[in-house]
């Protein structure tokens, strides 16, 4: 088993690799373009005027810089060098530097950011995927978050229907992959590291009795995943009807415990 700082080290390059085109694969994928949004719909619900927001895992800074045009102040934290330079330079030549602050530092060392409090507290598209045991993060939350502070923690679960139905094309290990407790090899950029899945109570037991869920939604329950990019380009019009039905259905339970992402909000309820 590789030991943790080799999992961080092969984050760190995969990561770094990726970080040069990330944007440009984002925007020209339209289900994440659509998943986005969907997660930036729901966070703007949860958030209240002048939050400040601590973010795990920013990647380039995508939702950091949507955040702060609806003028909230981000710390963007991130393990990756490629990703943390990517948001330096984005943010210093886009004018964005004084909504935005950003600190290298894995989501497992939050005692590093110092005696900063924030309100809200984020993590898009799976960052937390990659480490085995939500606890090891969740633990800096309540020296991190001001009172009646909110957790907001998109991840990749178990369950994804796309992945399953890939076993009536004799894909076993795609289908069952998110099953694995021990983990799963992801290769990104070429590099091998592992991922880890997490249930919307995996998450809520992480966060543990201090805690009261506002909200849990999914990402692409009928929706083709992301990976399935070209689908979308050749049926757009069916891709968006599949989008339609998702919103629709997407809070309701069993169908907000399963897709290819879940979104749980909390608030901490503990001081
Ligand atoms: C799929 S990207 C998502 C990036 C961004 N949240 C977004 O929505 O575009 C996953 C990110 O998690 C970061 N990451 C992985 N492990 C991490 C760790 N231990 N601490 C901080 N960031 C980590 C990676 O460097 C990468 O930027």
């Amino acid at each position: 088993m590789a030991s943790i700082s080799d999992q961080f080290d092969s984050v760190n390059k995969a990561f770094s690799r990726q970080s040069t085109f990330y944007d440009e694969y984002d925007k020209g994928n339209p289900t994440l373009t659509w998943m986005r949004n969907q997660v930036m719909k729901h966070a703007i619900k949860f958030l209240r005027p002048n939050n400040k927001i601590l973010e795990l895992n920013s990647g380039t800074g995508i939702d950091a810089k949507f955040f702060a045009s609806r003028g909230y102040s981000v710390h963007c934290t991130d393990l990756s060098d490629g990703m943390i330079e990517q948001m330096k330079t984005k943010f210093s030549s886009e004018g964005y530097s004084k909504k935005i602050t950003v600190q290298q530092c894995s989501f497992t060392e939050l005692n590093q950011i110092g005696d900063k409090k924030f309100d809200f507290i984020f993590s898009n598209f799976g960052g937390l995927n990659c480490i085995p045991d939500l606890r090891q993060v969740t633990k800096f939350f309540p020296q991190l978050l001001n009172k009646g502070g909110r957790v907001c923690l998109v991840i990749l679960p178990p369950l994804c229907p796309w992945e399953i139905i890939q076993l009536f094309r004799g894909k076993f290990s795609l289908a069952f992959r998110r099953f694995h407790n021990e983990g799963v090899l992801a290769n990104v950029e070429g590099v091998k590291f592992k991922t880890y899945y997490f249930s919307a109570k995996d998450v809520m037991k992480a966060l543990g009795e201090e805690y009261r869920v506002l909200k849990v939604e999914s990402l692409a329950f009928f929706t083709p995943i992301p990976q399935m990019d070209k689908i979308p380009k050749i049926f757009p019009k069916i891709t968006k009807v599949l989008n339609r039905i998702d919103e629709k259905i997407s809070s309701f339970y069993p169908f907000n415990r399963v897709g290819d992402h879940i979104i749980v909000t909390s608030e901490y309820i503990g001081k």
